[in-house]
Protein backbone atom coordinates (compact mmCIF):
# COMPACT_ATOMS: atom_id res chain seq x y z
CA UNK A 1 0.00 0.00 0.00
CA UNK A 2 1.15 3.08 -0.61
CA UNK A 3 0.53 6.14 1.49
CA UNK A 4 0.38 10.12 1.06
CA UNK A 5 -0.66 11.21 4.07
CA UNK A 6 -2.40 14.12 4.63
CA UNK A 7 -1.78 16.66 8.10
CA UNK A 8 -3.62 15.36 10.58
CA UNK A 9 -3.42 16.26 14.01
CA UNK A 10 -1.48 13.18 14.63
CA UNK A 11 0.49 14.22 12.36
CA UNK A 12 3.15 16.91 13.50
CA UNK A 13 2.66 19.87 11.72
CA UNK A 14 6.21 21.28 13.22
CA UNK A 15 7.44 18.78 10.63
CA UNK A 16 5.77 20.67 7.79
CA UNK A 17 3.30 18.07 6.95
CA UNK A 18 1.89 21.06 5.99
CA UNK A 19 -1.31 23.23 7.27
CA UNK A 20 -5.04 23.78 6.22
CA UNK A 21 -3.88 25.93 3.32
CA UNK A 22 -2.16 23.52 1.82
CA UNK A 23 -3.26 20.18 3.34
CA UNK A 24 -1.60 18.16 1.17
CA UNK A 25 2.04 18.25 2.18
CA UNK A 26 3.64 16.13 0.00
CA UNK A 27 2.43 18.34 -3.48
CA UNK A 28 5.01 19.75 -5.86
CA UNK A 29 8.15 20.95 -3.67
CA UNK A 30 8.34 18.75 -1.41
CA UNK A 31 7.56 15.97 -3.85
CA UNK A 32 10.70 17.32 -5.51
CA UNK A 33 12.44 17.89 -2.48
CA UNK A 34 11.88 14.14 -1.32
CA UNK A 35 12.94 12.96 -4.81
CA UNK A 36 16.09 15.01 -4.72
CA UNK A 37 17.12 13.01 -1.09
CA UNK A 38 16.45 10.05 -2.47
CA UNK A 39 18.26 10.70 -5.86
CA UNK A 40 21.23 11.46 -3.11
CA UNK A 41 20.97 8.04 -1.72
CA UNK A 42 19.80 9.67 1.94
CA UNK A 43 18.03 7.56 4.04
CA UNK A 44 15.58 10.04 6.12
CA UNK A 45 16.82 9.56 9.95
CA UNK A 46 14.29 7.49 11.65
CA UNK A 47 13.41 7.39 15.18
CA UNK A 48 10.97 4.36 17.07
CA UNK A 49 9.19 4.30 19.90
CA UNK A 50 7.24 1.68 21.59
CA UNK A 51 5.78 0.58 24.60
CA UNK A 52 2.41 -0.44 26.32
CA UNK A 53 -0.70 1.98 26.48
CA UNK A 54 -0.59 5.21 28.30
CA UNK A 55 3.22 4.60 28.95
CA UNK A 56 3.50 8.55 27.77
CA UNK A 57 4.96 7.70 24.12
CA UNK A 58 2.56 9.53 22.24
CA UNK A 59 3.17 12.71 24.13
CA UNK A 60 7.02 11.89 23.98
CA UNK A 61 7.02 11.59 20.12
CA UNK A 62 5.31 14.42 19.84
CA UNK A 63 7.28 16.63 21.71
CA UNK A 64 10.30 15.13 20.07
CA UNK A 65 9.02 15.60 16.49
CA UNK A 66 8.37 19.07 17.12
CA UNK A 67 12.08 19.59 18.92
CA UNK A 68 13.87 17.63 16.06
CA UNK A 69 11.76 18.57 12.89
CA UNK A 70 10.56 15.21 12.44
CA UNK A 71 7.16 14.23 10.96
CA UNK A 72 5.37 11.96 13.53
CA UNK A 73 3.19 9.17 13.34
CA UNK A 74 1.19 7.35 16.15
CA UNK A 75 0.51 4.04 14.34
CA UNK A 76 -1.87 3.26 16.95
CA UNK A 77 -4.58 5.83 15.23
CA UNK A 78 -4.25 3.05 12.52
CA UNK A 79 -5.74 0.19 14.38
CA UNK A 80 -8.19 2.30 16.23
CA UNK A 81 -9.13 3.67 12.65
CA UNK A 82 -9.43 0.20 11.30
CA UNK A 83 -11.42 -0.80 15.08
CA UNK A 84 -13.60 2.40 14.01
CA UNK A 85 -14.65 1.34 10.76
CA UNK A 86 -15.12 -2.29 12.17
CA UNK A 87 -17.57 -1.16 14.53
CA UNK A 88 -19.53 1.52 12.23
CA UNK A 89 -20.34 -1.51 10.16
CA UNK A 90 -22.06 -3.12 13.09
CA UNK A 91 -19.37 -5.82 12.94
CA UNK A 92 -16.87 -7.77 14.86
CA UNK A 93 -13.33 -7.12 15.73
CA UNK A 94 -12.14 -10.19 16.23
CA UNK A 95 -13.38 -11.73 13.20
CA UNK A 96 -10.44 -11.28 10.73
CA UNK A 97 -12.26 -10.64 7.41
CA UNK A 98 -14.23 -7.66 8.81
CA UNK A 99 -10.63 -6.55 10.24
CA UNK A 100 -9.02 -6.34 7.18
CA UNK A 101 -11.40 -5.29 4.94
CA UNK A 102 -11.98 -2.63 7.52
CA UNK A 103 -7.62 -2.01 7.41
CA UNK A 104 -7.57 -1.68 3.63
CA UNK A 105 -10.15 0.70 3.71
CA UNK A 106 -8.28 2.92 6.09
CA UNK A 107 -7.86 6.61 4.89
CA UNK A 108 -5.43 8.59 6.73
CA UNK A 109 -7.90 11.54 7.21
CA UNK A 110 -9.80 9.31 9.82
CA UNK A 111 -6.77 9.56 11.87
CA UNK A 112 -8.24 13.12 13.01
CA UNK A 113 -11.56 11.46 14.16
CA UNK A 114 -12.52 12.39 17.96
CA UNK A 115 -14.07 8.78 18.12
CA UNK A 116 -10.61 7.02 17.34
CA UNK A 117 -10.16 7.80 21.45
CA UNK A 118 -13.04 5.81 22.92
CA UNK A 119 -12.41 3.35 25.26
CA UNK A 120 -14.34 0.91 23.54
CA UNK A 121 -12.25 1.44 20.17
CA UNK A 122 -9.42 1.22 22.06
CA UNK A 123 -10.11 -1.91 23.35
CA UNK A 124 -11.16 -2.83 19.83
CA UNK A 125 -8.38 -1.72 18.37
CA UNK A 126 -6.11 -4.73 20.41
CA UNK A 127 -8.18 -6.99 18.48
CA UNK A 128 -8.05 -5.82 15.39
CA UNK A 129 -4.30 -6.05 16.14
CA UNK A 130 -3.88 -9.42 16.89
CA UNK A 131 -5.15 -10.71 13.11
CA UNK A 132 -1.59 -10.61 11.12
CA UNK A 133 -3.59 -9.64 7.94
CA UNK A 134 -4.56 -6.53 9.53
CA UNK A 135 -0.74 -5.98 10.53
CA UNK A 136 0.24 -6.88 7.12
CA UNK A 137 -2.46 -4.65 5.78
CA UNK A 138 -1.18 -1.49 8.00
CA UNK A 139 2.70 -2.13 7.15
CA UNK A 140 3.27 -0.66 4.17
CA UNK A 141 2.20 2.37 4.72
CA UNK A 142 4.14 2.78 7.92
CA UNK A 143 7.06 1.84 6.24
CA UNK A 144 6.08 4.07 3.47
CA UNK A 145 6.07 7.14 6.12
CA UNK A 146 9.32 6.29 7.57
CA UNK A 147 11.08 5.76 4.11
CA UNK A 148 9.30 8.99 2.69
CA UNK A 149 8.56 11.60 5.27
CA UNK A 150 8.34 15.08 3.52
CA UNK A 151 11.06 16.95 2.74
CA UNK A 152 10.62 19.68 4.84
CA UNK A 153 10.92 17.15 7.73
CA UNK A 154 14.51 15.92 8.74
CA UNK A 155 13.13 11.95 8.96
CA UNK A 156 10.10 10.83 10.91
CA UNK A 157 9.32 9.60 14.57
CA UNK A 158 6.67 6.26 14.49
CA UNK A 159 5.18 5.05 17.79
CA UNK A 160 3.76 1.87 18.62
CA UNK A 161 3.65 -1.43 19.76
CA UNK A 162 5.97 -3.16 17.58
CA UNK A 163 7.95 -0.27 15.53
CA UNK A 164 11.84 -1.15 16.57
CA UNK A 165 11.15 -4.96 15.83
CA UNK A 166 9.23 -5.07 13.02
CA UNK A 167 8.25 -1.53 10.76
CA UNK A 168 11.63 -0.20 11.20
CA UNK A 169 14.01 -2.50 12.55
CA UNK A 170 16.70 -0.23 10.64
CA UNK A 171 15.57 2.62 12.89
CA UNK A 172 18.17 5.24 14.00
CA UNK A 173 17.13 5.41 17.56
CA UNK A 174 14.69 2.97 19.13
CA UNK A 175 13.16 3.75 22.37
CA UNK A 176 11.30 1.60 24.74
CA UNK A 177 8.71 3.40 26.95
CA UNK A 178 7.41 1.86 30.02
CA UNK A 179 5.82 2.21 33.41
CA UNK A 180 4.44 -0.05 35.89
CA UNK A 181 0.43 -0.56 35.69
CA UNK A 182 -0.59 1.62 38.35
CA UNK A 183 0.97 4.27 37.16
CA UNK A 184 -0.33 4.28 33.54
CA UNK A 185 -3.75 3.69 35.16
CA UNK A 186 -3.54 6.58 37.49
CA UNK A 187 -2.11 8.66 34.53
CA UNK A 188 -4.71 7.95 32.16
CA UNK A 189 -7.39 8.55 35.25
CA UNK A 190 -5.90 11.93 35.36
CA UNK A 191 -5.68 12.80 31.80
CA UNK A 192 -9.53 11.71 31.36
CA UNK A 193 -10.79 13.94 34.14
CA UNK A 194 -9.31 17.03 32.98
CA UNK A 195 -11.06 16.76 30.00
CA UNK A 196 -13.91 16.52 31.63
CA UNK A 197 -14.56 12.65 31.20
CA UNK A 198 -15.77 10.73 34.30
CA UNK A 199 -13.26 8.03 35.15
CA UNK A 200 -13.25 5.09 38.15
CA UNK A 201 -9.50 4.30 38.35
CA UNK A 202 -10.24 0.49 38.74
CA UNK A 203 -11.89 0.54 35.08
CA UNK A 204 -8.76 2.15 33.71
CA UNK A 205 -6.33 -0.39 35.68
CA UNK A 206 -8.31 -3.64 34.42
CA UNK A 207 -8.81 -1.72 30.93
CA UNK A 208 -5.36 -1.49 30.71
CA UNK A 209 -4.45 -5.01 32.03
CA UNK A 210 -6.57 -6.70 29.62
CA UNK A 211 -4.67 -4.44 26.70
CA UNK A 212 -1.70 -5.38 28.07
CA UNK A 213 -2.40 -9.02 28.06
CA UNK A 214 -3.42 -8.87 24.32
CA UNK A 215 -0.42 -6.73 23.16
CA UNK A 216 2.05 -8.59 24.45
CA UNK A 217 0.56 -12.21 24.58
CA UNK A 218 -0.74 -12.04 20.73
CA UNK A 219 1.38 -14.36 18.29
CA UNK A 220 1.16 -11.55 15.32
CA UNK A 221 3.92 -8.83 16.10
CA UNK A 222 3.63 -8.77 20.30
CA UNK A 223 4.60 -6.07 21.97
CA UNK A 224 8.60 -6.06 22.34
CA UNK A 225 11.67 -4.72 23.68
CA UNK A 226 14.24 -4.41 20.42
CA UNK A 227 17.20 -5.73 21.52
CA UNK A 228 19.05 -2.72 20.25
CA UNK A 229 16.35 -0.27 21.98
CA UNK A 230 16.69 2.51 25.02
CA UNK A 231 14.03 1.20 27.82
CA UNK A 232 13.02 3.96 30.15
CA UNK A 233 11.08 3.09 33.16
CA UNK A 234 9.15 6.35 33.56
CA UNK A 235 7.15 4.99 36.90
CA UNK A 236 9.22 7.84 38.45
CA UNK A 237 10.28 9.54 36.55
CA UNK A 238 8.75 13.53 35.80
CA UNK A 239 7.73 13.69 31.64
CA UNK A 240 9.94 16.28 31.34
CA UNK A 241 13.11 14.32 32.57
CA UNK A 242 11.82 11.70 30.23
CA UNK A 243 12.15 14.07 27.12
CA UNK A 244 15.36 15.62 28.43
CA UNK A 245 16.75 11.93 28.34
CA UNK A 246 15.15 10.97 24.90
CA UNK A 247 16.14 14.14 23.37
CA UNK A 248 19.82 13.53 24.68
CA UNK A 249 19.69 10.18 22.72
CA UNK A 250 18.08 11.28 19.34
CA UNK A 251 20.98 14.27 19.14
CA UNK A 252 23.25 11.73 19.96
CA UNK A 253 22.50 9.42 16.70
CA UNK A 254 21.37 12.61 14.88
CA UNK A 255 25.39 14.25 15.02
CA UNK A 256 26.50 10.55 14.03
CA UNK A 257 23.88 9.89 11.10
CA UNK A 258 25.50 13.55 10.08
CA UNK A 259 28.83 12.83 10.72
CA UNK A 260 28.75 9.73 8.71
CA UNK A 261 27.39 11.64 5.32
O1 LIG B 1 -1.21 3.19 21.06
P1 LIG B 1 -2.69 3.00 21.12
O2 LIG B 1 -3.21 2.72 22.49
O3 LIG B 1 -3.45 4.09 20.45
O4 LIG B 1 -2.97 1.69 20.24
C1 LIG B 1 -4.23 1.08 20.17
C2 LIG B 1 -4.00 -0.41 19.97
O5 LIG B 1 -3.43 -0.62 18.68
C3 LIG B 1 -3.04 -1.05 20.96
O6 LIG B 1 -3.69 -1.54 22.11
C4 LIG B 1 -2.41 -2.16 20.16
O7 LIG B 1 -3.16 -3.33 20.27
C5 LIG B 1 -2.51 -1.69 18.74
N1 LIG B 1 -1.23 -1.28 18.17
C6 LIG B 1 -0.40 -2.27 17.67
N2 LIG B 1 0.77 -1.94 17.05
C7 LIG B 1 1.13 -0.67 16.94
C8 LIG B 1 0.32 0.37 17.47
C9 LIG B 1 -0.85 0.02 18.11
O8 LIG B 1 -0.72 -3.45 17.76
N3 LIG B 1 2.27 -0.36 16.30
Amino acid sequence: MSCDLPLTPTLSPQAGRGSEQNPSPRASGEREGAAQREGEGQRPFVVAIDGPAASGKGTLARRLAERFGLAHLDTGALYRATALLVLDAAGDPANPVAAETAARRVDPRLLADPRLRADAVASAASMVAAIPEVRRALLGLQRDFATHPPASARGAILDGRDIGAVVCPGADVKLFITASTETRAARRVKELREHGAPAIYENVLQDLNERDARDSGRRAAPLTVAHDAHIIDTTTLDADVVFERACALVARALEEKEWQQ
